[in-house]
């Protein structure tokens, strides 16, 4: 096709892409590390990191020579066969995390679609058909029509309702309400360790231990959403381990292909209910993006990117609490969130970007930051200068 193309890219966009997106105004077309670079040339730090994705950063060497020959080899096959990549990346996931079989989705609300079937097959044969699910008022769990209703955030359920049956929302860090909530139809409890898209709000010390104790208590399962949290982003390989307290399900998405799509549901023998033929998916678990996943989980591993991220956690907190106007700094290890006391994150984030520096506003007044793994101190020092240059040229 040889014609002119007189449009900019925000008007084609407008005409052939659904509306569902809010761009930023820019158009990242390279990255290496911790730098983006846009259509002009002009170089960004990535604190956002493709929302919790690229915990390499971009391009990694070893992600993308993975990629590079896995693609020259074998790309797919379906699961209708073995493939080695698929069984080598399950073992490596359930030996970084507790005794489990995995199921292998594309993102995140996929792999809590699984864990939801589980869910409503574990309490047809266990509890009498029980089905509800009890989730947290605020938390994010996908955009499918049922995880979307698991989510507690009704702007985003509610224009496509009637939605599915049995999803309730209690209060997070709140024991008492999610025991008030629990009735003989409740199946299980779904959370975030650390709620991320409202903001990074962590578990309260010891809720998760009590939820843990009243799901045993009640005979229910108790679903930890690692989407955004696992994988080292927290200074653990998940946030669960913070506390000792270990799930029936998990599920894990973004960071796990580095930037390739895999999600992820991992269920404890308890758990594991699916038998031939309950779950499927076309692309789950393909030799491409599992190679992607393992080559990513070796090198977080070899550049000890764990502990890291626990350590880079404390730096990023430090230059959070210097910006003017900040009322509170909340998170664990490379999850971070700073609340202002006046709504003007969404403008901090324009600023922020003309100065070079890449920020996500999760709403009027809060800023998140889930920046790549390997971010230096160096970086971090650079990220916030030019964040005091953003509040100066306000
Ligand atoms: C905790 C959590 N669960 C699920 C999802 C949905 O993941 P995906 O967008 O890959 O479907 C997200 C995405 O932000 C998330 O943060």
């Amino acid at each position: 096709m040889s014609e002119t193309r007189t449009e900019t890219l925000e008007e084609r966009e407008h005409k052939y892409v659904m509306g569902t997106f809010k761009r930023l105004p820019v158009t990242f077309v390279e990255g290496h590390g911790c730098r983006v670079q846009d259509a002009d040339g002009k170089q960004y730090l990535d604190l956002v990191a493709g929302i919790a994705v690229n915990l390499l950063g971009h391009s990694h060497p070893a992600v993308a020579a993975a990629l590079a020959q896995q693609s020259t080899k074998l790309i797919h096959t379906s699961n209708l066969y073995y493939s080695e990549p698929q069984v080598e990346l399950a073992q490596r996931l359930v030996e970084l995390s507790f005794p489990s079989r995995v199921f292998f989705a594309n993102s995140g609300a996929e792999a809590n679609e699984a864990a939801i079937k589980i869910a409503h097959k574990w309490g047809r044969l266990n509890r009498d058909g029980a089905f509800k699910i009890i989730t947290a008022e605020g938390s994010f769990h996908g955009r499918t029509l049922a995880a979307v209703t698991a989510g507690g955030q009704a702007k985003y359920s509610a224009p496509f309702a009637p939605l599915p049956e049995g999803f309730l929302h209690v209060p997070f860090n709140d024991l008492g309400a999610l025991k008030a909530a629990t009735d003989a139809q409740t199946a299980a409890v779904m959370l975030e360790p650390v709620m991320g898209e409202i903001g990074v709000i962590p578990a309260a010390p010891g809720y998760l231990e009590g939820v843990r104790a009243w799901c045993d208590e009640q005979n229910l399962l108790l679903i930890f959403d690692e989407v955004q949290t696992g994988l080292g982003r927290t200074g653990r390989w998940f946030a669960h381990q913070h506390s000792g307290v270990v799930p029936d399900v998990m599920t894990l998405a973004k960071g796990l292909g580095g930037g390739v799509p895999i999600g992820a549901c991992l269920a404890a023998p308890r758990a594991d209910v699916f038998e031939l033929g309950d779950h499927g998916s076309t692309f789950g678990g393909n030799p491409l993006a599992c190679t992607a996943a393992l080559a990513v989980l070796r090198a977080v591993e070899e550049e000890g990117l764990v502990g890291h991220a626990a350590e880079m956690g404390d730096l990023l907190q430090g230059i959070l609490q210097d910006l003017d106007g900040v009322k509170e700094v909340r998170g664990l290890g490379l999850m971070q969130a700073a609340v202002f006391e006046e709504p003007v994150a969404k403008d901090f984030q324009l600023r922020c970007l003309e100065e070079g520096v890449v920020v996500n506003a999760v709403d009027d007044n809060t800023l998140r930051l889930v920046p790549p793994l390997i971010l230096t101190a160096a970086e971090i020092d650079e990220a916030g200068a030019a964040m005091k240059r953003a509040q100066l040229a306000r």
